[in-house]
């Protein structure tokens, strides 16, 4: 019967991790995957998440199953992250939250709800956008529409394009955007061009999706919320779909959540009986470790405290190796502009590297970044800084 079953090619993303891991040299970097790493090159579980995975375990709680939805104080807590306790949309009660495995599941929820609830087939999505948002959506049945967001010759948003591409989109259609650090081009929309992206919805109709992975990772969590809350309005309709695996270091644990904004709270009602008819012929519901991790951090002043510190540390080194980058690059000599580097945001860099040098880094120097010439700025470190300019420097120059 599986005869004819013909080989898929590797992940783009998920495959370098194979490949690094089987690659021999002693010198190997992965500069591919999305996680974050130490000046030490480790990802160590948050000392916060820790204390909280402590209490967990002296408490012993039951292992029966969860709601569908998962925890009501796990949905409260990710409402007040992202939008504020006191937000309209969280105090109405127009908005359900369900706890989704990481923010992957949540983006798969969002295409099953969509298909199977409204009339559009359709989503549009940035070019370029996270190399596994299209297989999402498209095995949850939708289309995805490609319209204009990075511009190569400034290395910035190509926002009169974003715009006009939109135009094309039929009221209905929803519109997938990065709620802040765009991945893979770590260019985010202004706060002015937030909210004219928020009226353009509103005029034409459309969907706002916003994946909401790196809340924290680019200023701050409630700045890196500017652009969910200007879409955010009075009686607007929207969705969010969130992840703790980054700013937790909760990888593993697969925790993230989709949030359904309605109109008000009768509608969030009917949305919310058709979400969980979309989760229980998925994954029935989540699993509850790591939402119990979230909820006791969020749910304590002290280790929530804590925590926004540890965040920020993990922010203050990506941009710190930015910098040295930028210095590092023109050190080794590495020909072209890289000041750019400097203006991204978040845990990635668009280098600008091409197929044939991302290639030629990997066969020739065992450095591995993703084929779009994405570098996980996180996985740069003060050690092995000098040998990734050295070998870019090598392929960018032969
Ligand atoms: C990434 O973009 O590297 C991360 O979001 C991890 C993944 O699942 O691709």
């Amino acid at each position: 019967m599986f005869e004819a079953i013909q080989p898929a090619p590797a992940d783009p993303i998920l495959g370098l991790t194979d490949a690094f891991k089987a690659d021999p040299n002693p010198e190997k970097i992965n500069l591919g995957v999305g996680v974050y790493q130490d000046a030490n090159g480790k990802t160590p579980t948050l000392p916060s998440v820790a204390e909280a995975g402590r209490r967990l375990a002296a408490e012993a709680g039951s292992k029966s199953y969860l709601p569908i939805t998962g925890s009501a104080d796990y949905s409260a807590a990710v409402q007040g992250l992202m939008f504020g306790g006191d937000h309209e949309a969280v105090a109405s009660g127009r908005a359900v939250t369900a706890h989704t495995p990481g923010g992957t599941g949540a983006l798969r929820v969002t295409a099953d709800f969509i298909r199977a609830n409204l009339p559009t087939k359709r989503v549009w999505v940035t070019t370029p956008t996270w190399a596994n948002h299209v297989p999402v959506f498209a095995a949850g049945g939708l289309e995805a529409k490609p319209f204009p967001y990075f511009d190569k010759a400034t290395n910035g948003l190509a926002f009169d394009a974003a715009v006009e591409g939109l135009g094309e989109a039929e009221p209905g259609d929803a519109v997938l955007l990065h709620g802040c650090c765009h991945n893979p081009s770590g260019i985010d929309p202004t706060a002015e061009q937030w909210e004219q992206l928020a009226d353009l919805a509103q005029q034409r109709g459309l969907l706002p999706v916003l994946d909401f992975a790196y809340q924290g990772f680019a200023e701050g969590l409630t700045e890196d919320a500017a652009g969910l809350r200007a879409f955010c309005r009075p009686g607007a309709e929207l969705i969010v779909c969130n992840s703790f695996s980054k700013n937790f270091g909760l990888y593993c644990e697969r925790v993230g959540g989709v949030t359904i904004v309605a109109s008000d709270a009768d509608r969030r009602r009917v949305v919310e009986s058709q979400l969980k008819r979309s989760i229980r012929s998925n994954y029935s519901n989540p699993p509850a470790h790591g939402a119990q991790l979230v909820t006791t951090v969020l749910g304590d002043s002290a280790l929530r405290q804590q925590w926004e510190g540890e965040l920020a540390s993990m922010r203050e080194r990506i941009n710190g190796m930015r910098s040295l980058l930028v210095a590092k690059l023109a050190e080794h000599g590495v020909p072209g502009d890289y000041s750019f580097i400097e203006r991204q945001r978040g845990m990635f860099s668009f280098s600008g590297l091409t197929p044939d040098q991302v290639e030629a880094l990997r066969e020739r120097h065992s450095i591995y970044i993703v084929g779009s010439g994405r570098i996980n700025v996180a996985g740069v470190t003060p050690t092995n800084i000098d040998q990734l300019c050295a070998a870019i420097g090598e392929v960018v120059g032969g």
